[in-house]
């Protein structure tokens, strides 16, 4: 018989460890249970998924067994698992984070979608700036997938900026990368950042204030709030950008905005006011409006 340390005291087994701990956190209203203890596992034994399947009836050491353990009670408390291990995969490169980043979303990969759609060639030297690049994951996919291009990351947080600085080395793309501290909420910033660009995108702090009580606790609790707040209507970072483009981009340049739900339209007609010619939303992996693109005339 297979037995869990808890059951018979004798060195645990992974499939009853695993049970165990999944158990522990859907109790603690964790979503997806099963598979974040199976990462969280495969993170403290340094073995990946396929492994953990295929050898599930063994033994693992204290040491393992205390590390997975404090993994679980973070998770229980519900801080993200990409914040457990200091590390998320977007755009199928891994990225490290920290307490001044926001935990990059697979949604925000519409991002990346858009703008090589409207590049088109991916030989074009074009320069990039990324309002609010946090952990820099948009800038440095984009940077991988345009070998010619440059980008400029800005940010509030000097914190995210050396983590978007050193997430560039990883990638091999800080030759072409630059970081900047701005406060796009403070008048003049564009005029410190190296404008003009070809291409805008930002995925700024889009929630209403208003609206903190609804967030899951994974988000409310442990992402940085200046990533996440915006203003009474969620507004606020999409009128200064909009406000900005006549100085930020060049005359022909593209503007790629991530939205929030329901925020869309407010965007669409924003960047209309300014004179961009809005094309049809981004959708993202569950047909929200996700992604609005402005070109100039
Ligand atoms: C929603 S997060 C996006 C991070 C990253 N681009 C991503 O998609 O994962 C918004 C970013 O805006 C930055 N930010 C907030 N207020 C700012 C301000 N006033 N000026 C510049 N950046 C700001 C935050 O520090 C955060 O990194």
């Amino acid at each position: 018989m297979r037995c869990g340390a808890d059951i018979c005291g004798t060195a645990p087994v992974i499939d009853e460890l695993l049970r165990i701990a999944a158990r522990r956190l859907s109790s603690a209203g964790v979503p997806n249970a099963v598979q974040d203890c199976r990462l969280l596992l495969g993170a403290a034994l340094g073995w990946d998924q396929a492994r953990l399947i295929r050898q599930g009836d063994s033994a693992i050491d204290a040491a393992q067994q205390a590390q997975f353990e404090a993994f679980v009670a973070r998770r229980e408390k519900r801080e993200p698992v990409s914040r457990i291990l200091g590390r998320r995969e977007f755009w199928s490169m891994t990225f490290a984070l920290n307490g001044a980043t926001l935990d990059p979303r697979p949604d925000s990969e519409a991002v990346i979608e858009a703008a090589l759609a409207m590049l088109g060639d991916p030989m074009r030297p074009v320069r990039i700036a990324d309002l609010g690049t946090g952990s820099g994951c948009l800038l440095i996919a984009l940077l991988s997938e345009l070998p010619r291009a440059s980008g400029t990351g800005i940010d509030i947080s000097p914190a995210a900026l050396r983590l978007a600085h050193q997430n560039a080395l990883t990638h091999g793309v800080d030759g072409r990368s630059e970081w900047r501290q701005a406060d796009l909420l403070r008048k003049g910033w564009q005029e410190s950042v190296g404008a003009p660009f070809d291409l805008v995108i930002a995925n700024p702090p889009y929630i209403p204030v208003g609206a903190r009580s609804e967030l899951a606790p994974e988000v409310r609790d442990y992402d940085p709030a200046d990533a996440l707040f915006a203003g009474a209507d969620g507004l606020d970072f999409y009128r200064v950008i909009t406000n900005s483009l006549h100085d930020l981009l060049q005359p022909a340049g593209t503007v790629i905005l991530e939205v929030g739900m329901g925020q869309a339209g407010p965007v669409t007609s924003l960047l209309r006011t300014h004179g961009m010619v809005v094309h049809p939303p981004w959708q993202d992996l569950a047909g929200v409006a996700r992604v609005i693109v402005g070109t100039g005339r």
